[in-house]
């Protein structure tokens, strides 16, 4: 009946972040050292500066993460890292620190899926009820997730081709936004007095896979429309048709998951959770038919390594561990 405390890595994209989780609900640190300033410049994420930047910063983070949760390593229970899926040499970085501290330590290891990360960040809202479903909407994923019971996911739909926030990341770019484009392109949206009418991929009648591709194209086709005409001002209506087209398809698919699953639970995930219009359609359309939601707050949408410290409880609790020898593995499966 001890405490469990466990630190948590993850370094799986562009930001390095270490947390400390107590018994996988209680986020006692949680820093995030973002490189969005350094990837701007390239109009997305280099694997290779990530690497190097998480090179940089992971021994402050987990120096820090330590130190804001007032606790001494050796009360540590077990060090958690993200394995996978991401970028290879990005989740190097967090995999060998995570080594290294383990073995100094001499404390378990927990590899932990990243994905699992964005779902269990729910848990730090609120206990989860089970059968319930998860819409993980992020940079890399955009899928519908069946969890019939803790630890179990059981993939029922995933996009054909671009990824939701990819899509939003190329969206914001042919409007003229810096990367990631999404949180400008959610704002603009937000703020349009007209919506340009764009179209919507709803697949076969009872596929719960998406599709943005189209909708991109679409949205570049309109952009390029409104350039050869020499208009201007045209931006708040596309971002506003694209948000809701988006919006609709997500929303109806996940609400027609939950009902198909007999589900008693929906829960949102992944960075583009924190997309304000997505969380109002789906708020309000869960209240209507009274569907129980969690939405985690902003900070744990995106990428944290709280959220991996939440997931690595659930192993912890079954003393899962891994061994020194664990590997990244970039298309890691839930
Ligand atoms: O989960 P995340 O931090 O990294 C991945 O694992 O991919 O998600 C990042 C993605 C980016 O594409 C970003 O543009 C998108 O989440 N995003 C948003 C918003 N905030 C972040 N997309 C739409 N609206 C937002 N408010
Ligand atoms: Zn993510």
């Amino acid at each position: 009946n001890q405490d469990c405390y466990i630190l948590a890595v993850e370094t799986s994209c562009d930001e390095t972040s270490a947390a400390v989780v107590k018994n996988g609900t209680e986020v006692l640190s949680n820093l995030i050292a973002s490189q969005i300033e350094t990837h701007k410049a390239f109009g997305g994420v280099v694997p290779e500066v990530a690497s190097r930047k998480h090179v940089e910063n992971i021994t402050l983070m987990l120096e820090e993460a330590i130190r804001q949760a007032n606790i001494e390593p050796e009360e540590l229970s077990a060090i958690a890292v993200t394995e996978g899926p991401g970028l290879v040499g990005a989740l190097l970085v967090g995999i060998m620190a995570a080594k290294s501290l383990a073995f100094a330590l001499d404390k378990p290891l927990i590899g932990t899926h990243h994905i699992a990360g964005h779902i269990y960040a729910n848990r730090l809202v609120q206990p989860i009820e089970y059968p319930c479903v998860a819409l993980v909407v992020s940079g890399g994923h955009t899928e519908l997730v069946l969890m019939e019971q803790e630890g179990s996911f059981k993939l029922i739909g995933q996009t054909r081709d671009d990824a939701v926030g990819e899509a939003y990341d190329k969206v914001a770019r042919a409007l003229g936004f810096p990367y990631p484009g999404g949180p400008h392109v959610d704002k603009l949206a937000l703020e349009a007095e007209q919506s340009e009418e764009l179209p919507r991929a709803w697949l076969e009648p009872d596929s719960y896979d998406f599709s943005f591709s189209g909708l991109k194209s679409a949205v570049l086709n309109a952009v390029n429309q409104h350039k050869m005409r020499g208009e201007e001002g045209y931006q708040p209506a596309i971002a506003r048709g694209f948000q809701e087209s988006v919006i609709e398809v997500l929303v109806e698919k996940a609400i027609r998951a939950i009902r198909s699953t007999g589900a008693k639970q929906l829960l949102l995930c992944g960075g583009v959770a924190a997309n304000r219009g997505l969380r109002a359609s789906l708020s309000e359309r869960c209240k209507s038919e009274q569907i129980s939601l969690i939405i985690p707050p902003f900070k744990y949408c995106t990428d944290n390594a709280a959220m991996i410290g939440a997931a690595a409880y659930l192993k912890w609790k079954e003393s899962k561990f891994s061994d020194l020898e664990l590997k990244a593995d970039p298309s890691l499966s839930l």
